[in-house]
């Protein structure tokens, strides 16, 4: 069966279509952190959507699963395939092309495994932007970022990927192509299925191409790094900054003493202001002039009151970047410190300083001598709480000391990273049974056989 299959996709791909010897496979067989490897039966890489349904289509008759793959730059183990060496990774990679970009219309269409970098700068090309910017947009597709329902630094003020989604092309289980791919800004004709598929990861069905929003671009932006004392004065400057900047304030980013002591000891990178115990990083964006004065005065205010402790505004978009450089080398740093337990957590936002106090009394008492590098994307209330793990630590203790904390403040375990394999359990444990029982009722309506990423999200069928 095994060979009928791989000789029947080797007819419907071609010789660039297919990959079945074990060290071209070995890239797609494990996620970019290796903590998830897996054994493929062969990597399936269509180049059009009637190749994909050709290629469900043979595994469907073949009863194998699929598990469908982006760029491969998820950090829950959700594009990977278990070790059974019978699941076939659908790549779509090489459906990488921008369908389309309407500047008036404020829509941009692309293939599934386009790669966000190039549909952003696609959009830039156009004088607009495609508002999702995470640390992976080099690789990280079209496809993957609707099907994990990514998050980034820009949620505070456009929403996490399902706000940008008009429209999608999926292929279902069997075979079918539901094309959905509607760019209108206006559809209340029915149920809104295309949501089905948005933050599933590829469970219940695979999307092949997607129309997402636009916005014009801000001809002006405003980047700056200020220290402050504490969680709470980060909270108090992100009051200020929605007062002064209002929806103009693009990110709001909140990273540790301990975060910039790896930067500093890993990667030479250090902040160009005075040290403190926790930082804060800052955009707002708009076409309208008067911004930059804004900023320097929500600022200047902040220094005042001590809500900041020392701060710069960048001059130029070399100095911005290199301020989102420290940013986005946090997770870099920490991988280089060791193994470290991840926790994508959310509170409500005003709660963040409670949790996080109340989650470093859990680890200071149930896991002495465990380091926390916290940082995150305060604006959502959304905060990596990563424990990195010394001699002794146990990874799954320490999981469900913070998992507990956040239970406290009703928060959720996956603020913007899904679920994938890495966290099913925890999910189960979390989430009340009905919740459960009805996510795998429309699982079961769409899938019956479970072949569409079995293991990741849900838990087995019972
Ligand atoms: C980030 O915001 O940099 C990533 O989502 C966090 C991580 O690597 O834990
Ligand atoms: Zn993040």
């Amino acid at each position: 069966m095994t060979a009928e299959l791989i000789a029947r996709l080797a007819a419907i791909l071609g010789p660039s279509g297919l990959v079945t010897d074990a060290a071209d496979m070995a890239a797609y067989a494990i996620d970019w952190r290796r903590l998830f490897p897996g054994r493929p039966l062969c990597i399936a890489r269509p180049a059009s959507t009637a190749e994909v349904v050709a290629v469900v289509k043979a595994c469907h008759a073949a009863g194998a699963a699929i598990v469908p793959q982006g760029g491969n730059t998820g950090l829950a183990g959700g594009a990977v395939p278990d070790a059974s060496g019978a699941q076939v990774v659908l790549s779509l990679q090489r459906m990488n092309k921008v369908r389309d970009v309407d500047p008036v219309g404020l829509t941009i269409a692309a293939d599934a495994g386009c790669i966000l970098k190039v549909a952003q700068d696609a959009a830039a090309d156009m004088g607009r932007l495609l508002p999702i910017s995470l640390a992976a947009e080099g690789s990280a597709t079209v496809g993957g970022v609707v099907s994990t329902n990514a998050g980034g630094v820009n949620v505070v003020r456009y929403g996490m990927a399902r706000a940008l989604v008009l429209g999608l092309e999926v292929v279902l289980a069997d075979g079918t192509v539901v094309d959905l791919n509607r760019r209108l800004r206006k559809d209340n004709a029915g149920y809104d299925l295309k949501q089905l598929f948005i933050g599933t990861e590829g469970t219940l069905g695979i999307v092949t191409g997607a129309v997402l929003r636009l916005v014009p671009r801000p001809r002006h932006t405003v980047t700056a790094l200020l220290s402050v004392p504490s969680p709470k004065a980060a909270l108090d400057l992100l009051a200020l900054a929605q007062d002064e900047l209002g929806d103009t304030l693009s990110a709001f980013e909140l990273m540790s003493g301990y975060s910039f002591d790896l930067l500093r000891r890993h990667l030479d990178l250090t902040p160009p202001i005075a040290a403190g115990d926790w930082f804060v990083l800052l955009e707002a964006g708009a076409s309208l002039s008067g911004l930059r004065e804004a900023a320097e005065t929500a600022l200047a205010a902040a220094l005042e009151n001590g809500t900041a402790l020392d701060g710069v505004v960048a001059e130029t978009g070399a100095q911005a970047a290199q301020l989102w450089a420290l940013r986005e080398h946090i997770t870099d740093g920490e991988a280089r410190e060791g193994k470290s337990m991840k926790h994508d957590v959310s509170v409500p936002i005003a709660d963040v300083p409670a949790f996080l106090a109340a989650a470093d009394i859990a680890i200071a008492q149930g896991a002495p001598g465990a380091k926390v590098n916290a940082f995150g994307h305060l604006g959502d209330g959304n905060i990596h709480y990563n424990v990195i793990l010394g001699a002794g630590h146990d990874g799954a203790a320490i999981n469900a000391l913070v998992h507990d904390v956040v239970a406290r403040f009703s928060g959720s375990i996956s603020a913007e990273h899904g679920i994938g394999q890495y966290r099913v359990d925890e999910l189960v444990r979390r989430r009340a049974p009905g919740e459960i029982a009805l996510a795998l009722a429309l699982k079961h309506a769409l899938d019956p056989d479970n072949r569409l990423n079995p293991g990741k999200v849900l838990p087995a069928p019972g």
